[in-house]
Order: structure tokens, then sequence, then C-alpha cells
């Protein structure tokens, strides 16, 4: 407690049981107990926090909402500082003219999404965790979420960031406008960082003009294959989803047997949620085209007809997570990503493995979460070889390890040894200049 006394403007916790959540996120993995959480309700804490930690020799872990799947928010070590940003002061402001949004760190996602919905406008990033996570979060994590497959991750949408650098000041990167080409973007280095060069506080955010109309459907295909040449053909065709989403016939049925009143009825070998926005996706001549499309693969698909019939689509997908966690709690998920060119060979290939896994996620740009049910009851040498043997398919098919949650600690591992040598080399020599005390979310990512 004793370097925390002075701190201005801040709330600090050191009360053991008020520290140990924030040894979680909702990823697999656990951090160390922090020396404190401290939450900052001004730039004047920050300056201070950044002195102490370089005097003191601890470091600073960054926390938004604490959803995080990767472990990108856990301290690590015996002495870190949480640095919880959700009292971070700040208001969302929308500007029309500027089609953009400012907002802190601390705002929630469905907040600044709703306030620029409130305008007619819409910002696109959609995590599962929508209604919970913090914009800080977002940003630091570069998240995703089905909406990707068309209008792209977080980093697509962000003008301008403020982060905290290791001087103790908070500088501004980017401009209001779409054109700014003033040299490298150091704020786009800043989002997905997760934290290890410096902290996001808040943000000016890209919107685009909400859409009007939404064409959704439950897409039950009679046999599973069918399913992964789909988002490529209907791309092919002119047709491109604002979701694509999938549940391979294992997730189908755990959520027929076990799921929600809503999922029990879900019929095929495999299922797929599609989901159009686009200016004209309700006619009838979009819809025919469509339908000529999908009608070969489909075994009785339904389209919404109105607001609470999508809604209640997306819940049963929205659930899913939370649901396969609540049957397998020591379950790992992972986060592949394959280009939607090579869906087939992948699942060619997982099977081969024989690594014991089910898939849902994001078919419509070849983000998938592999879900290893099991990985409680398997001897540890043996999951880490079924995860290594997972990234390695998903590289070899000129995909990632990760396509939206992010490195953290979960992944860091596989990270340093999969990687190539000359983007780990760049990467630390990026942190050494940026951070060279080295206060900055150590030990994660690099
Ligand atoms: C989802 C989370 C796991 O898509 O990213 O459900
Ligand atoms: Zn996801």
């Amino acid at each position: 407690m004793a370097p925390f006394r002075n701190l201005p403007d801040a709330t600090i916790l050191t009360d053991r049981d008020a520290l140990e959540p924030y040894r979680h996120d909702e990823s697999h993995v656990l951090g160390t107990l922090p020396l404190a959480v401290v939450r900052p309700r001004g730039p004047a804490a920050l300056k201070e926090l950044v002195r102490l930690a370089k005097a003191e020799g601890f470091a600073l872990v960054p926390r938004g909402a604490g959803t995080g799947k990767a472990g990108g928010c856990l301290p690590t070590g015996q002495r870190a500082v949480v640095v919880d940003f959700s009292a971070w002061p700040g208001e969302i402001q929308v500007s029309p003219q500027d089609l953009s949004l400012r907002a802190p760190a601390s705002a929630l996602l469905r907040d600044v999404k709703a306030a620029a919905a409130a305008q007619g406008f819409f910002y696109p990033p959609d995590p599962n965790s929508w209604e919970s996570c913090a914009l800080g979060g977002t940003l630091a994590t570069n998240a995703g979420g089905p909406n990707a497959c068309k209008y792209g991750m977080t980093r697509h949408w962000v003008l301008a960031v403020d982060a905290l650098l290791e001087d103790g000041e908070i500088h501004r990167f980017g401009i209001s406008s779409v054109k700014a080409n003033a040299g490298p973007a150091l704020g786009q280095l800043l989002i997905g960082s997760e934290g290890i060069f410096g902290f996001i506080v808040g943000a000016t955010l890209r919107l685009t003009p909400l859409p009007r109309e939404y064409t959704t459907l439950l897409l039950p295909v009679k046999h599973w294959q069918d399913l992964l040449d789909l988002p490529g053909r209907l791309c092919g065709a002119g047709y491109l989803p604002s979701a694509f989403e999938f549940f391979d016939p294992a997730v189908l049925a755990e959520l027929r047997a076990h799921g929600p009143e809503e999922a029990r009825r879900l019929p095929g070998e495999a299922l797929a949620i599609l989901e159009f926005d686009e200016r004209g996706c309700t006619s009838e001549p979009f819809l025919e085209g469509l339908l000529d499309l999908l009608g070969p693969v489909a075994e009785g698909l339904e389209v919404a007809s109105d607001e609470r019939q999508r809604q209640g689509i997306w819940a049963v997908r929205r659930m899913t997570s939370a649901f396969l966690k609540e049957r397998h709690p020591k379950k790992v998920s992972e986060d592949i990503v394959v280009p939607r060119s090579r869906l087939g060979e992948f699942f060619t290939g997982l099977e081969r493995l024989g690594i014991p896994s089910v898939s849902y996620g994001h078919l419509g740009d070849g983000n998938l979460h592999v879900n290893l049910l099991a990985a409680g009851e398997t001897e540890p040498a043996l999951l880490e070889r079924q995860l290594m043997d997972l990234f390695r398919l998903s590289m070899s098919l000129g995909g990632t390890l990760s396509g939206e949650h992010g490195i953290g600690l979960a992944k860091r591992e596989a990270f340093l040894v999969l990687s190539d040598p000359g983007q780990i080399h760049a990467l630390r020599a990026l942190k050494q200049a940026l951070d060279p005390c080295g206060i900055f979310n150590p030990g994660k990512v690099i």
C-alpha cells in the first residue's frame, strides 16, 4: 500500500478479497495476485503510476471489463499492479459531420453502439461480449465478432487513439478523418497491442450509416461438408453477408440435446446463420437469387420475418460460448483462422490429426472457434501437442493462430515458437523502444 498512498485521483484496492477477481478473465488461464488494483480517474494518476512503476520496479497491467479470452489483462509475476480503467472519465460524443464518435476507454461497447445508433449511425465491431465489454479492451485486443466478415475488425474503425506512453503523458495519434497519412500510423500499432507498448485511454471511431433492413436466415444443411464452400460461393455470386456463423455437427448436437428451448428444434446435420444488411436485401429479387444458391444444400431453411425472430436466432448463437463452458468448464476454446478458400482442407486435416474437438464460429471470415472439450481431463503434454498441431495446421493453410481473441498469456508460448523470427525480433525492438523500462504489461504477447 505504501507507494500508492499519495496517488492522486484514483481508487486503490489492496484487500485480498477485492484483488482475487483480477486473476481471472474469460480465458482458461489464471493470473497471479496483483499487489494492488488502481482505478485512475484522470491523467495525474497515470503519470504518478508510471513514475512509481519505474522507481519501484513493478509492472502495470491494463484492464477493461475483464471479458478478454486470452489472459491479456491478467497479472503475472509477483509485482504487478492492475490498472482498471472502469472509472476513467469522459463522455461519448457523436459527430455526424465527421462521421465519427469519441469515447473514453471506460465506455461500454454497448453504449458506444447505442450512441451511434441513436443518431442513425453504425459502429460495426461486435465481439460476443459486446453487451458487457469495455471499449478500451476492444481496442487493446482489436476485437472482432460476426460482422467482421463484411466490416472488418476494430482496427478498421479507429481514426485516432489517445494513449498513455512511457513518459507518463497521454498522446493522441490520428485525426477525425479517414485521410491522415503523415508518417506511419502509430495508433494502429497500439490497437491490438494488448497494452505492451502503452495504454489506450480513449479513441475516435469511424461510423457508417446504420443499416435499415436485414435478412437473417437459419440455414440447416443436409451435409456438413456442403457448408464449407458456401462462404466463397456466396461472395463469388456477389452476395456479401454481414455475418456468416456456423455450428458443426457436434456443437449442433449439444445444443439440440442440452441447449435452450429455441435450440432444441434446430434441424440439419450442421447449421449456419446468415445475415445480410445492405439496402434491398429484403427485396424479392435479392431473396430469390439467394435462395437459388442456398436451396440445394438446405434442409428446411428459415428466414426471420420480424425483429423478434431475428433476435431469437442471434440469441442461440450468442449463448454458445457460455453454454459450452457451463457444460465443459475446463474446455479450451481456440480461435484459429484459415482463408475461406481452405475451410474444407482444414476440417479434413483436423480429422486426420485426430484432435478431439468441436467447432463453431465465424465461417464467413474463416475464424473458427475450435473447442477442446476434454482439455481438463487430457494429460497436459498431450493437450499442448494437440494445440500446437492445430495451430500448425491453420498456419500451413495460410491462416493464423488467433483471429480475434489475441495472444495474451494463453497463446504466448505458441506465438513465440511458431512466428517468423523476424516478426518477434521487430516486435521486441519496438517494445524496447517504446517501453524501455518494461513497465507495460510485461510477459504478454512477446
Ligand atoms: C464467440 C466468441 C468465443 O464468437 O468469440 O462466441
Ligand atoms: Zn468469436
